[in-house]
Parts: C-alpha cells; structure tokens; sequence
C-alpha cells in the first residue's frame, strides 16, 4: 500500500499565521505538524509516501524532509496548483500510484491511540473496498458525518452538513482498495467548488464496501486547523510528553521501531536535533533500545 500526505490548502482560519508559512509547518509543541500525520502512516507499514503541497510550500517540505532515506521511507513531492479539494489528491497521484491501494492523511490531523499501530494496519490490508475512521465530536457540522443504522452500518455520508444526522465525525485518515483512482475521477465538484473526499467515499457506501471504525474513549483525534486546536493539540502533546517521557509524532522513533533505520541511523537523526529534548529521547532510544 501507498500513502499520500495532504499538506496544501489556504489555511484560512489560521490567519495571520498562515499568510506568508503553510499550516502544516506549524509548531505542534516541539515538531512542525506535518510530523504527526507523517508518523501515522509510517505506523500503517507504509514506506511509499507522496507529499503534496502548494507550488510555494514544496520546497519547505522537502528541506525538510528529504527523500525519506533518514526514516528509511521513499518521499515523492507534488504540487496541487489551487485547492480543489482533497479528492483531487488521487488524480495527481495517479500514475504513481499505478493502480495501488492507497491510504491519505490529511496533513493537519494528529491521532493517537493504544495500540495504534495494530489498527491501522489492519485497516491497511483491506482488499476490496474502504475503510474510514469516526470519531465523537460536538461540533460534527464542521466535517464530513457519517450516520448509522441500529446494527452499527453506516447509512449516510454528509459533508460539513448544517444539520448533522449524528455527531460522528470522519477524522483525516482514510484507506481505499486499487479502486480509488477510477473512483476519484468520477467525482465531480460540489457546490463549492471543491472535489469532496466525502464524495468519494459515497461511492464506496453505495457499494456496500465502505467500512466506517469507530474510535473511542481511548482514542485521541485532533485537527490543527483552528487557533484553539492547534494551541490544545500542542498542549496533547506536552502533557504525553512532559508526564511520560515518551515521544509523540516523532517519524525518527517510528521509524527505529517499525525497523525502517538501525540504532546508528536513529543517532545520526538524533544528533540533527541539537540539544533539544527530543535529540536526548531519541538518543537514549537509540542507545539503550525500548525502555517502553
Ligand atoms: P481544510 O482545513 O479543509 O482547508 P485549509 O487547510 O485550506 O484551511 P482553511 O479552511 O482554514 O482555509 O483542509 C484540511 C487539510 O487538507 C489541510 O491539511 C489542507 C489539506 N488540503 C489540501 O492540501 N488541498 C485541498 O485542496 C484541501 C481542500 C485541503
């Protein structure tokens, strides 16, 4: 399986902080945010992963970045011209993707949970079909819902709907089977003008292969987009990582653990971060292995 990271778009809401640098290289506490949902795929077992951003932010993301060689992980870069929409993410995708399935995560979503790892993949050798994640949110008008019927089957997909059928949001994670290609080139603009992912994953509804997980109490999902969000994700992340010592959204401990870098990789990576915590936790991951 493949995975496209989605760090374009205007981030309006975010403005002024957001009018001259990309809402992905924020700080979230310590890491710029692209870190987050980067290590969400590293955690799924993908190690093909297409970054796609404005023709301005690009080549930010590749300074820093790379090619994916110090996360022992392929980085392929592409611009998105305008925003229109996070579907279009499959149609610039398309030839790499050469009829692979594919996972996307949105660029501003963090999630964490137990046993993580496991889940998503899981969720990563889906065959035919897609699997999408719901989340309990109060204020689901603000994402694609997804409502369900007295057997837990999900029954309708709205996106950002003024009255919602439920208050179960659809995070920024998804998986789609070899499909999303053609899939993705059906889906035509909404209303505002967007190529809606929630659209896309209508057609796998109607289909009956829309499988819809539901993350629970044990399970955090946040999106940066707003001031208040991206100051309580920042404040997640503190909290875990001042109480715990134990690192958060950090691709060089991912990639040490997933077995994509030896110790030696993960010190080089380390002493890139100076005298910063984050050098000194991994360094001591490197040097005397899993304490955890
Ligand atoms: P949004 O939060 O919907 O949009 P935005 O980031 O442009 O912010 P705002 O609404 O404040 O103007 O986007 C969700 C994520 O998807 C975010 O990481 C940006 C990314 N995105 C793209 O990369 N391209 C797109 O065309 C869209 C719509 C979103």
């Amino acid at each position: 399986m493949k995975g496209i990271l989605l760090a374009g778009g205007s981030g309006t809401r975010l403005y002024p902080m957001t009018l001259a640098a990309s809402k992905q290289l924020l700080p979230v506490y310590d890491k710029p945010m692209i870190y987050y949902p980067l290590t969400t795929l590293m955690l799924a077992g993908i190690r093909d992963i297409m970054i796609i951003s404005t023709p301005a932010d690009l080549p930010q993301f590749k300074r820093l970045l790379g090619d994916g060689s110090q996360f022992g992980v392929r980085f392929e870069y592409r611009e998105q011209p305008t925003p229109d929409g996070i579907a279009q993410a499959f149609l610039i995708a398309g030839e790499w993707l050469k009829g692979s399935p594919c996972a996307l995560v949105l660029g501003d979503n963090l999630i964490f949970a137990d046993h993580l790892s496991a889940l998503l993949q899981k969720a990563g050798k889906i065959e035919k079909g897609a699997t999408v994640f719901a989340y309990q949110v109060r204020d689901p008008e603000r994402y694609g819902v997804v409502s369900f019927d007295e057997t837990g089957k999900a029954l309708t997909v709205e996106e950002k709907p003024p009255e919602p059928k439920s208050n179960w949001a659809i995070t920024g994670l998804y998986f789609y089977d070899d499909r999303v290609y053609d899939f993705a080139r059906k889906v035509k603009p909404s209303a505002r003008g967007e190529l809606e992912i929630t659209d896309l994953n209508r057609f796998y509804l109607e289909e009956g292969t829309l499988q819809v997980d539901r993350l629970g109490r044990g399970c955090a999902w946040l999106d940066a987009g707003l001031p208040e969000s991206l100051m309580q994700a920042g404040q997640f992340v503190h909290t875990i990582q001042a109480r715990q010592g134990m690192l958060v959204g950090s691709p060089g401990e991912v990639a040490f653990r997933m077995g994509y870098i030896t110790a030696d990789q993960l010190r080089t990576h380390a002493a890139k971060m100076g005298k910063t915590e984050l050098g000194r936790l991994l360094k001591e991951l490197a040097d005397h292995g899993d304490q955890g």
